[in-house]
C-alpha cells in the first residue's frame, strides 16, 4: 500500500543533528533543515569539514568519526531530531557503530531518522527483482573482498534500530540521481509494491523525505521504501 508522506503533527523540532553531514545526502539535509529554521549541528570526518564551508556561520560542526560515541554524544546533546546517514564503509562495522552511538546518546524521545537502501528488510516481506538480488550479491561480495564496504554492516545497524524502543524511522532509498527537486517522494512499506517499480529518486528529495520525517508521526517505527513522486510508477499507482 503506497503512502504520501506529509501527514504531520506539530512535531516540536527545534534543534537537529545531521550525522554524516558532509556527504551528498548530508549536505542536502543540512540545507532543508536550515530552510525550516532549525538549529543545525553536523558531524563529519575532520578531513571533510571543508565540504561544509558553504554553511559557515549557519551551523555548528563537530568534527570526528560518526561511530565515535564521544563525538556523537556531544553533537546530539539537546537535539530533538537526529538525521543519520548510514554508510557501510570499510569492514569494521562503521554503520553499526554509528547507529549504536546515536541510539545510545540521543535525547529521550528524540526523533531518529536513518538512511539506507532498499536491500534492508524489516519483516522479510519485501519482494526483490532478480536484478537487485544479483547486484547486492555481486557488489556485496566484491566490496567486501576489496575491504571497501560491507553491506552486512548496514543490515546489522538496521537490526539494532528496529529492535530499539526509540522513536526511529529507517528511510530506504531507491537508486539515486541528481537533479532539481520533484517534491516529496512516495513511499511503501514493502519493496515489490508497483508504486516503487521505477526505482529512482532525486537525492535532494531523499533528503527532503528524511527531514520531513522528523515531524511526521505516521512514520515513527516505520521503514518506508521511497520513490520519486514524478516517476512513471508513482504517477501510475500513487493515490
Ligand atoms: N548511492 C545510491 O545510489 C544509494 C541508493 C540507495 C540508498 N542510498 C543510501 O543513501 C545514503 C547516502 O548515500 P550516497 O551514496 O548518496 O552517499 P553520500 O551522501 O555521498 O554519503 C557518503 C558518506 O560516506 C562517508 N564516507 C566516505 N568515505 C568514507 C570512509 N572511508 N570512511 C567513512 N565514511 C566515509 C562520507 O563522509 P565524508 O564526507 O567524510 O567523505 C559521507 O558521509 C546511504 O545511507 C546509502 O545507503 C544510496
Amino acid at each position: 500500500m503506497e503512502r504520501m508522506a506529509g501527514d504531520q503533527s506539530a512535531g516540536g523540532v527545534r534543534r537537529v543533528c545531521v550525522v554524516g553531514a558532509s556527504g551528498k545526502l548530508g549536505r542536502y539535509m543540512v540545507r532543508h533543515a536550515l530552510d525550516r529554521g532549525y538549529e543545525v549541528v553536523g558531524v563529519c570526518r575532520p578531513e571533510s569539514v571543508v565540504k561544509l564551508a558553504e554553511f559557515d556561520g549557519r551551523m555548528t560542526v563537530v568534527p570526528g568519526r560518526t561511530d565515535d560515541p564521544d563525538v556523537v554524544g556531544r553533537a546530539v546533546a539537546g537535539c530533538d531530531g537526529v538525521l543519520t546517514v548510514l554508510v557501510p564503509r570499510g569492514v569494521r562495522g562503521y554503520s553499526t557503530g554509528t547507529a549504536q552511538a546515536v541510539l545510545d546518546a540521543a535525547e529521550p524521545g528524540a526523533r531518529l531518522v536513518f538512511s539506507c537502501g532498499w536491500h534492508i528488510t524489516r519483516d522479510g516481506r519485501d519482494v526483490y527483482t532478480r536484478r537487485l538480488r544479483a547486484f547486492v550479491a555481486v557488489f556485496g561480495l566484491l566490496a567486501r573482498l576489496a575491504r571497501f564496504a560491507d553491506l552486512r554492516d548496514q543490515v546489522e545497524a538496521c537490526r539494532r534500530i528496529f529492535a530499539s524502543d526509540t522513536r526511529w524511522t529507517v528511510v530506504r532509498g531507491s537508486d539515486l540521481e541528481e537533479g532539481e527537486s520533484e517534491g516529496l517522494p512516495v513511499w511503501s512499506r514493502h519493496v515489490g509494491d508497483p508504486v516503487l517499480a521505477s526505482n529512482r529518486t532525486r537525492r535532494v528529495d531523499f533528503a527532503l523525505f528524511m527531514v520531513e520525517a522528523l515531524t511526521d508521526e505516521t512514520l515513527v517505527r516505520e521503514a518506508p521504501a521511497i520513490v520519486g513522486r514524478r516517476t512513471p510508477s508513482a504517477l501510475a499507482h500513487a493515490r
